[in-house]
């Protein structure tokens, strides 16, 4: 099954690993940045050249309501800015510490902690969700007298849940904790408000909700202080030192930018906020609801989550293994979505006994009644496999 006269159309369902189709503006947005010089900041870059960077830095500062537009880093994506910000906590710190994370986490949280762990560099608790929930009981209960770290995600890209980020970082805060936010799932999903948490960093990815293209990602930080940078290189300012610039944002962001990156990025908020976030929102929600509905009351299928709060839905075929059934789904109906562990193993052994399960996941872009094909098909494999 592929785009050949004949086959059903394509309906696309894995927008939580990347969002696609993306909408026409991004892409035009790439191709006028790769038409064009690339601004170089503080050289005599042609007069036309869009300074895309600061650009991109004020409109995400105005997209998530954040006080410094400077303390945005771009990044690769959600795993890299991950990376830099818990490497680059850990290494701001003299002694082994005490980090706290969750049982929903994406392995891109879970290997860099659990080999900071294995390096003795910290020591980690792993706190258990309650029905795909954080509680900030149980934050509290895992906190020790040496707990300086905590990293979690906003949303789960398994089950659909939306963390209460706000009250963990207001004891994070209080509590002199330091906390990393995972909103690789959420930023451009659900309205985002960084003014309202303190302290701590927001983690971002591109090419999913925002609409960017793959390829780039970023991070924002409330205080820069708190978190050593782990590379170095050109800025193309203060170029007679020998030592990496301390301001913002040259004290993270080192070499050639990803200019048609940033310029995606720039055009995906600028995308979302046209539309409208909460209509987003809203569309999301709905999408979710109405594909439940055209599954939930076969006992051939084994749903994980009745009421996800984003566009994310997981599940199971009785007697049928989620590859094969995405094998199915994609040969014989053209739909795409993604089958297996979703990169959170410690979700599947909560919900599927680490066996995975088939994950469909909608983007504003899908319409209602692909919702229904897709239901029908999925109900349709399930009849076929249970026969
Ligand atoms: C919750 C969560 N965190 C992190 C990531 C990693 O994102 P990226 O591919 O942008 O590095 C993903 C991607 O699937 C995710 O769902």
């Amino acid at each position: 099954m592929g785009n050949d006269p004949g086959d059903p159309p394509l309906i696309y369902l894995n927008n939580a690993a990347t969002t696609w189709p993306k909408p026409p503006e991004v892409l035009d947005e790439v191709a006028r940045c790769l038409k064009s010089p690339f601004f170089e900041a503080g050289r005599s870059t042609a007069g036309s050249a869009i300074d895309y960077p600061s650009e991109a830095q004020e409109a995400l500062a105005r997209f998530f309501h954040a006080e410094n537009p400077d303390h945005f880093i771009f990044t690769q994506n959600a795993t890299d800015s991950l990376n830099l910000l818990i490497h680059g906590f850990v290494k701001s710190q003299k002694a082994p510490f005490h980090t706290i994370t969750t049982d929903l986490e994406h392995n891109s949280v879970l290997r860099p902690l659990n080999t900071l762990a294995g390096e003795e560099r910290l020591s980690l608790t792993t706190v258990p969700s309650d029905d795909g929930y954080v509680l900030l009981r149980e934050v509290k209960k895992a906190v020790r007298p040496d707990t300086r770290l905590m990293v979690m995600t906003h949303g789960s890209n398994v089950l659909g849940t939306l963390q209460d980020v706000q009250a963990v970082a207001d004891y994070c805060a209080d509590s002199d904790i330091f906390l990393i936010i995972d909103g690789a799932q959420t930023a451009g999903q659900v309205p985002i408000n960084l003014s309202s948490i303190s302290g701590g960093a927001f983690v971002f990815t591109g090419h999913k909700a925002l609409f960017g293209i793959p390829g780039i990602g970023g991070f924002y930080v409330d205080d820069p202080e708190a978190v050593v940078p782990l590379r170095q290189g050109g800025t193309g300012t203060d170029s007679r030192s020998l030592a990496q610039p301390k301001e913002m944002p040259q004290k993270f962001e080192t070499g050639t930018h990803n200019y048609p990156g940033i310029a995606s990025l720039l055009a995906g908020t600028r995308f979302i906020e046209r539309e409208g976030q909460d209509r987003i929102t809203k569309k999301g929600r709905d999408l979710a609801t109405l594909f439940i509905r055209e599954i939930a009351n076969d006992p051939n299928i084994i749903l994980y989550t009745p009421t996800p709060d984003l566009p994310v839905v997981s599940f199971n075929i009785r007697s049928l293994d989620n590859d094969e059934a995405g094998y199915i789904l994609a040969k014989a109906y053209n739909i795409i979505c993604r089958t297996g562990l979703h990169c959170a193993p410690l979700v599947h052994d909560r919900i599927d006994g680490g066996k995975g399960c088939i994950r469909v996941s909608f983007s504003y872009l899908n319409t209602p009644d692909e919702c229904r094909v897709a239901g029908e098909a999925v109900r349709e494999v399930a009849k076929g496999a249970n026969r």
